[in-house]
């Protein structure tokens, strides 16, 4: 057990999804894995143990923001020796080129601020993907037919941005889309020697201001889970 997963030791697999929603965690768990065993409830925070295709896979929710999420990938690594983290979240797209519902593989992340900061001081630490995870993906994403892209995506430390003018600059240097846990996941793992992959949903759009139903939501978190388990064990 660590301070945040109750978890036994060898209850944690090797591969983890990490969608920030607990409870998606238990859908994705209940709908794709078998043999599922619920590992981890401290502070409502959901993990399964499963299996897909006979490979182990555990799914935990990451919660939602770098400080929560360094906080289980910290431990999931650290403690329980997690070797392949893939979040699966949804984010707001940037680019009038990147629609509603499209997945973007987020190749490398921008941010103001992060959790790792202090540790990188003066240095402006590029966190990125491991290539063999976002190549899997990617020729997963497109042998499912799914319209995916790859690029850079925003890591940003506040939901309720007040700072447009950091965005306009974003749109113009091509940043694909707003999310809030990768940059802290992918600096996390590379301290540790480990595969880390973000597969982002575009479940609404700061241009265009469309947004998914929640209907929608499940589908396309639903095509997440498969994308990311296939890349996973390619
Ligand atoms: N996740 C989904 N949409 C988002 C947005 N607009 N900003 C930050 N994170 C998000």
């Amino acid at each position: 057990m660590t301070i945040h997963i109750g978890a036994e030791p060898g209850q944690i697999a090797e591969t983890v999804l990490m969608p920030g929603d607990p409870l998606r965690a238990r859908w994705a768990a209940e709908n794709f894995l078998d043999d599922v065993v619920c590992v981890n409830q401290v502070r409502g925070m959901l993990g399964f143990t499963g299996t897909w295709r006979g490979q182990r896979v555990t799914i935990h929710g990451s919660g939602m923001g770098m400080a929560s999420a360094s906080i289980y990938a910290n431990e999931l690594i650290r403690d329980y020796a997690a070797k392949t983290l893939i979040r699966v979240g949804s984010a707001g797209a940037m680019q009038h080129s990147v629609g509603i519902r499209d997945i973007v593989l987020a190749q490398a992340c921008t941010t103001v601020t992060m959790p790792s900061r202090g540790i990188f001081r003066e240095l402006n630490f590029a966190p990125c993907a491991d290539f063999g995870l976002l190549q899997a993906a990617h020729s997963v994403a497109q042998s499912h037919g799914l319209r995916a892209h790859v690029g850079n995506v925003y890591s940003s430390d506040v939901f309720y941005d007040e700072r447009a003018d950091l965005t306009e600059i974003m749109q113009r240097h091509g940043v694909l889309c707003v999310e809030m846990e990768a940059a802290e996941l992918y600096a996390v793992a590379a301290r540790f020697g480990v595969r880390a992959l973000a597969v982002l949903t575009m479940s609404d759009h700061l241009l265009s201001y469309e947004a998914l139903s929640a209907q929608e939501r499940e589908q396309s978190f639903g095509d997440m889970i498969e994308l990311a388990l296939e890349a996973a064990f390619t």
